[in-house]
């Protein structure tokens, strides 16, 4: 039976991937680095370290520890800075009225973010409230594609990972979640989270009801 649910925060509750994708563009200008959309996209899900990674590589450069951290450290920088203009206006239409649903039918709620900023986004989105726990970034050191951000949120949940559905908007979410065992649910196009067990195009379409009715066997 489910009995709780396990959201990622950026790209399913409010889409910071679009402020992430500037505080990265602002560095790769800085630094003569190619990035676009495209690279952006993969980046969706993956570390801070882990997308710096990602990037360099795309541009066939290599850069020491030190270096990289810096570079990292600008980037958030800038992140943080427009975080700041994050209004409790600005979820994902569908994200604040699924949270407010799920809290009045009593389920357990986790948030399941790769994000050192998760809590920081929380409030200025004044949602905390809807969750039970919250992991972010600080909370394991291995992050998606491995499952260990929803094994945490499941745990300090009490529920196992059978008895919760998880969403993601990134390819490495989904494949974190399946890693886990936990049924799942993909925010985005079919060729980023089609192998998750139910999509929806946006957080819109995301209704209780169109969960429910799709994995009717475990209401
Ligand atoms: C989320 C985003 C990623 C981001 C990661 C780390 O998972 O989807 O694009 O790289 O969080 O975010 P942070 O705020 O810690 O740099
Ligand atoms: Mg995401």
């Amino acid at each position: 039976m489910i009995k709780g649910f396990i959201f990622d925060l950026d790209g399913v509750i409010t889409d910071t991937a679009e402020s992430h994708y500037k505080a990265w563009k602002k560095l790769s200008d800085d630094m003569g680095w190619n990035f676009d959309h495209e690279v952006n996209d993969k980046l969706r899900g993956i570390s801070r370290m882990d997308s710096i990674q990602v990037i360099l590589d795309h541009n066939n450069t290599t850069l020491d520890e030190k270096t990289l951290a810096t570079l990292a450290t600008k980037k958030n920088d800038i992140y943080v800075t427009s975080l700041e203009t994050m209004t409790p206006d600005d979820y994902l239409p569908g994200a604040k009225e699924l949270l407010t649903h799920l809290r009045t039918e009593g389920f357990s709620v986790a948030l399941g973010s790769a994000s050192k900023n998760a809590i920081k986004v929380l409030q200025q989105l004044n949602a905390s409230g809807y969750f039970d726990v919250i992991g972010d970034g600080n909370s394991v050191s291995k992050s998606k594609p491995e499952p260990d951000i929803f094994l945490y949120g499941a745990e300090k949940l009490n529920l196992q990972p059978e008895e919760c559905i998880v969403f993601e908007d990134a390819e490495s979410g989904i494949d974190a979640a399946k890693a886990g065992g936990f049924h799942s649910v993909g925010i985005g196009p079919k060729d980023r989270v089609g192998h998750a067990d139910l999509r929806f195009d946006t957080m819109a379409e995301a209704t209780l009801f169109e969960i429910k009715s799709y994995f009717k066997d475990l209401f």
